[in-house]
């Protein structure tokens, strides 16, 4: 289903909202709740809220468990474009969640200890549960994660290359394309279906195009948000101007 919001304040208040009552839900049983995140301009104003919710409501992220869907590779994490440094700066280093709780794929391996690595995160996800929910932006070239065109549908966490577009849009953040990565790594297609609930989100016209392929096109692996029309637990939340060129 589509849900259209008059803007991405009042969207992002609700995803947060929907999140914290994940939270709560597992807290009041005892359990853990295992969250999805994703960096990027879209989750800004979610995180924003879960800060709010945390510092003005007293939610408390003690019994949360974090899985990232991507880091770039090479990455080192105190470097100021890591989904590590983004993540402390928009959420973590606001909230009570244990250290030891959060996890984001590591742009520091190398490349031959990088499988091996997916593999153990694919396998912690699994061990906790699986993730309760799972929020997803959307790139231009219609990637979810990093898992550009040419991804399949049952794809796991891995070493992917990144689209040209992909890394022109992340260019102006590292001072040129040539200072992007080529390489990151992601969860794959297959890790984000397993998710029991996915958001994407989508804001503004410059989404609009890729927006409309996503929820309304043909469902193929040039475009890998289409995988996302053969979930019967996804959301796509967007604003009126990402909307717009629904029919
Ligand atoms: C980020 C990620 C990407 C972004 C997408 C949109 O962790 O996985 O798929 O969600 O590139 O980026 P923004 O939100 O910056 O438009």
């Amino acid at each position: 289903p589509v849900k259209v919001y008059p803007n991405q304040n009042e969207a992002s208040v609700d995803v947060a909202h929907r999140i914290a009552s994940i939270i709560k839900e597992k807290q009041a049983k005892g359990e853990t709740a295992v969250l999805g995140l994703a960096t990027g301009a879209t989750p800004v104003k979610v995180y924003k809220e879960l800060v709010r919710l945390h510092q003005e409501e007293g939610l408390s992220f003690k019994n949360v468990t974090t899985f990232n869907l991507d880091e770039y590779y090479p990455m080192k994490p105190d470097a100021d474009q890591s989904y590590v440094t983004f993540m402390n700066k928009n959420l973590f280093d606001h909230i009570d969640i244990p250290k030891e709780n959060i996890h984001i794929p590591d742009g520091t391996l190398a490349e031959d200890a990088v499988q091996s690595f997916c593999e153990a995160y694919e396998q912690k996800i699994s061990s906790l549960g699986g993730l309760d929910i799972q929020i997803l932006g959307i790139g231009r070239t219609g990637h979810i994660g990093f898992n550009e065109p040419g991804s399949a549908p049952n794809s796991g966490t891995r070493l992917v290359i990144l689209d040209d577009l992909t890394r022109r849009d992340a260019s102006r953040d590292f001072g040129g394309k040539e200072n992007v990565p080529t390489k990151a790594i992601t969860m794959g297609v297959g890790t984000i279906f397993k998710a029991k609930e996915i958001i994407l989100m989508a804001w503004n016209e410059k989404k609009a195009e890729i927006v409309k392929k996503a929820v309304e096109g043909e469902i193929s692996s040039d475009i890998p948000a289409t995988y996302l029309q053969l979930s019967d637990h996804v959301e796509f939340v967007l604003d009126q101007d990402a909307a717009s060129h629904l029919t």
